[in-house]
């Protein structure tokens, strides 16, 4: 696998989740793998989870890890050609990519969208920047659109804990103070058409996703429906698509509680605000499927870079 861009590279989920589930009993197994090999974490955004993860995956595969918070400590990248550099930008994208392949093997990308201008985010210019420059495999991170990362550990955590043929998954929206971007809640979506479930996205008006990813899945506006028989219910913010990146609402009718999730699991990529996402109670509660997804982490990022590795 030359990158990991989007759950679209993965070939086969079932295969795919077996082996990160046998990793996950025998975490160093394949320690040989990555030895002399060097991976680059480049940060331009936050990260608790998806730094520790895929470091953590990257030493139990052997390799050496460098990662750099580029977003406080590089240099301000231009993406643009021909452009005359006198403003503000000190070196272009051409250079940087070019540079960091000759110090690594693979390089993890991390760049949200910016949540200003939807057709200056879709257009992935920092992760495509690299993909077009670097001359080794890309991991994403999070992207503007997407955080394949995640929804394979929710993939692999949904698989570990479902004890029914066909389970019924809601993903729904909830209220948070800050404008998120859209790329955890597109991942889930499109790990969710992987496979055969029963699927709901609840959100209230106004909040609709792409709908080039949505595609027919269903979309109920009436949470206390949605939420219905429901086994596993995976609750997350984003801003509006629509109106890009604004808050159009802050309903916190719309925060998970115990009474909405009912029997069902709950599920959050983390990090969530208590009390505004979901109630204390939701989180504190056996029921609460976060850790265990976080702890997925480390084996979705392993069975990619295993799978990236093998094809070098
Ligand atoms: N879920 C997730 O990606 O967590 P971090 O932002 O902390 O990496």
């Amino acid at each position: 696998m030359k990158n990991y861009l989007s759950v679209k590279d993965i070939n086969s989920l079932p295969n795919w989740i077996d082996e990160a589930i046998k990793i996950k009993k025998n975490p160093t197994k394949d320690k040989e793998l990555g030895k002399g090999k060097t991976i680059v974490l480049l940060f331009f955004n936050n990260s608790l989870r998806t730094r520790l993860s895929t470091q953590k995956a990257a030493m139990n595969l052997g390799m050496d890890v460098i990662v750099m918070n580029f977003g406080s400590e590089g240099w301000t990248l231009e993406y643009e050609d021909g452009t005359v550099m006198d403003k503000g930008k000190s070196e272009h994208i051409k250079e940087a990519a070019k540079v960091v392949s000759q110090y690594s093997d693979v390089i993890g990308i991390r760049a949200f969208a910016e949540l200003k201008d939807k057709q200056q985010d879709e257009a992935e210019l920092v992760i495509n920047g690299f993909i077009k420059y670097a001359t080794v495999p890309i991991l994403n991170m999070e992207s503007s659109v997407g955080h394949p990362l995640q929804a394979l550990a929710d993939a692999i955590t949904l698989s570990e804990q479902n004890t029914k043929p066909k389970p019924k998954v809601v993903l729904s929206w909830a209220p948070h103070p800050k404008a998120l971007p859209h790329a955890v809640a597109n991942s889930f979506v499109e790990m969710m058409q992987l496979q055969d479930m029963e699927f709901i996205i609840t959100h209230p008006k106004g909040y609709e996703l792409n709908t080039k990813i949505t595609k027919n899945t269903i979309i109920e506006h009436d949470q206390n429906k949605a939420l219905q028989n429901a086994d596993f219910v995976y609750v997350k913010n984003w801003s509006s698509y629509q109106d890009y990146g604004k808050i159009i609402n802050l309903d916190k009718n719309w925060t998970m509680t115990l009474d909405k999730l009912g029997s069902a699991k709950f599920m959050h990529c983390l990090p969530a605000r208590r009390n505004m996402v979901v109630v204390d109670a939701v989180l504190d509660s056996n029921q609460s499927l976060v850790i265990e997804q976080a702890n997925n982490r480390t084996y979705a990022a392993q069975i990619v870079l295993k799978k990236i590795l093998e094809s070098l």
